[in-house]
């Protein structure tokens, strides 16, 4: 199992590293060089990614056939622009989708290996993986 993440505030990168530990790997940050921070940040990051558009990711590319363990916050029901483009480049197939969030379930689930959405105030490493 390889391990990416984004996050904004730190849950995804949370339970990342909660299963990086239990594989025994490095969990890999995806980033896109941009500020979400602040009110601002975060009106920016619902319009952008309402809108579904894709920012490049800065990341360790992965390597082998093993699949991957993506964690993320889902932003306006979808995924972060730099995830949708990380996605799109690696493939569905090859992703084991693990999307954090407030309440919302992701809607665009097809073409995963599996996804498992970790809801609420209170989320932990899924136990099956
Ligand atoms: C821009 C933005 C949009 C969000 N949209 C949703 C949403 O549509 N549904 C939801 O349940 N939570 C939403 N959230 C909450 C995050 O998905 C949730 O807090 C997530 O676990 C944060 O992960 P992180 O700490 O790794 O960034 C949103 C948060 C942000 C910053």
């Amino acid at each position: 199992m390889q391990i990416y993440y984004f996050t904004r505030s730190g849950r995804s990168k949370k339970i990342a590293g909660e299963l990086a530990a239990r594989h025994q790997v490095q969990a890999e940050e995806i980033k896109d060089g941009k500020d979400w921070q602040g009110i601002g940040g975060y009106i920016k990051a619902c319009l952008v990614a309402v809108k579904k558009q894709s920012l490049p990711g800065i990341y360790k590319k992965p390597v082998g056939e093993a699949p991957i363990a993506l964690i993320f916050p889902i932003w306006a029901g979808t995924f972060p622009p730099a995830v949708r483009a990380f996605i799109k480049e690696v493939g569905r197939e090859k992703i084991v989708c693990i999307p954090t969030s407030g309440g919302s379930k992701l809607k665009d689930r097809d073409g995963f290996i599996k996804v498992v959405d970790l809801v609420g105030s209170e989320i932990a490493a899924p136990a099956e993986l």
